[in-house]
């Protein structure tokens, strides 16, 4: 395999319950397939435009090819795709792309949670797990993400584990068919003090558990 994968990370103590982050699976097609078409309106707005309608590309069955690539590129190390369990169950994804090794050692990483559980801490949590993950095992220096802004639910996220606002990518990615502006967020190793777990325990947004 390569660095850091493939891992389960956590659990971590939100309000919600236990977070933890596993490997995606072939098995989680018709999970997968419930969330995406059920979460539509709350994703839509925030992700890459697709090909055909939203109900079309998350039928069961795209699964399998989705999962196939995900499964060689993170064999490649290039991606970690990681499902978000609350207790167990599948709430959300967790992924890291585009992992460039050589003297960059970075990648970008992108989420989302189910919004029946918004708002109690869960994507906090997931990308501080992450973090840890990315900046021990996997070797990385440097996290970016980016993020619509209008998107604040996600930029709090960032802002919790300690993300910088770096600056502004102009009509950077193809997003519900326009061109959108991203705000560009970013992470260093050196910035972690600890472990971004331990600083989330100590401000009291996350427990041991
Ligand atoms: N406006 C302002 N703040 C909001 C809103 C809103 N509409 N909705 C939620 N929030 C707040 C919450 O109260 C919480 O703040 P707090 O921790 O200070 O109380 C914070 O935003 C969210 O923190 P969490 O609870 O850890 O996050 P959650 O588990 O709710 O997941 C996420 C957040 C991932 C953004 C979720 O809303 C989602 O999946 N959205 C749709 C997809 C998406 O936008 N993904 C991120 C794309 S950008 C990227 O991946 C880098």
């Amino acid at each position: 395999g390569s660095p850091g994968w493939p891992a389960t990370l956590g659990p971590l103590g939100t309000s919600a319950g236990a977070v933890t982050l596993r490997p995606v699976k072939i098995r989680d097609a018709r999970t997968w397939s419930e969330l995406r078409i059920r979460n539509q309106n709350s994703l839509l707005p925030w992700e890459p435009t697709g090909v055909g309608s939203w109900a079309e590309r998350h039928q069961p069955s795209s699964w399998p090819p989705l999962f196939a690539v995900l499964k060689s590129e993170a064999k490649r190390g290039t991606i970690l795709p990681f499902v978000i369990e609350l207790d167990g169950r599948y709430v959300g994804q967790l992924t890291v792309g585009n992992v460039q090794r050589g003297a960059v050692r970075t990648a970008w990483i992108g989420y989302w949670v189910d919004e029946v559980h918004s708002g109690k801490g869960i994507a906090t949590a997931a990308v501080a797990l992450g973090v840890d993950h990315c900046f021990g095992p996997v070797g990385l220096h440097r996290l970016d993400a980016t993020v619509q802004p209008a998107n604040e639910a996600s930029q709090k996220v960032l802002k919790h584990i300690g993300f910088r606002q770096e600056g502004l990518l102009v009509r950077y990615m193809d997003v519900n068919k326009r061109w959108r502006d991203h705000l560009l967020f970013a992470l260093t190793a050196e910035e972690v003090v600890g472990s971004a777990v331990e600083a989330l325990v100590r401000s009291g947004r996350a427990t041991f558990v």
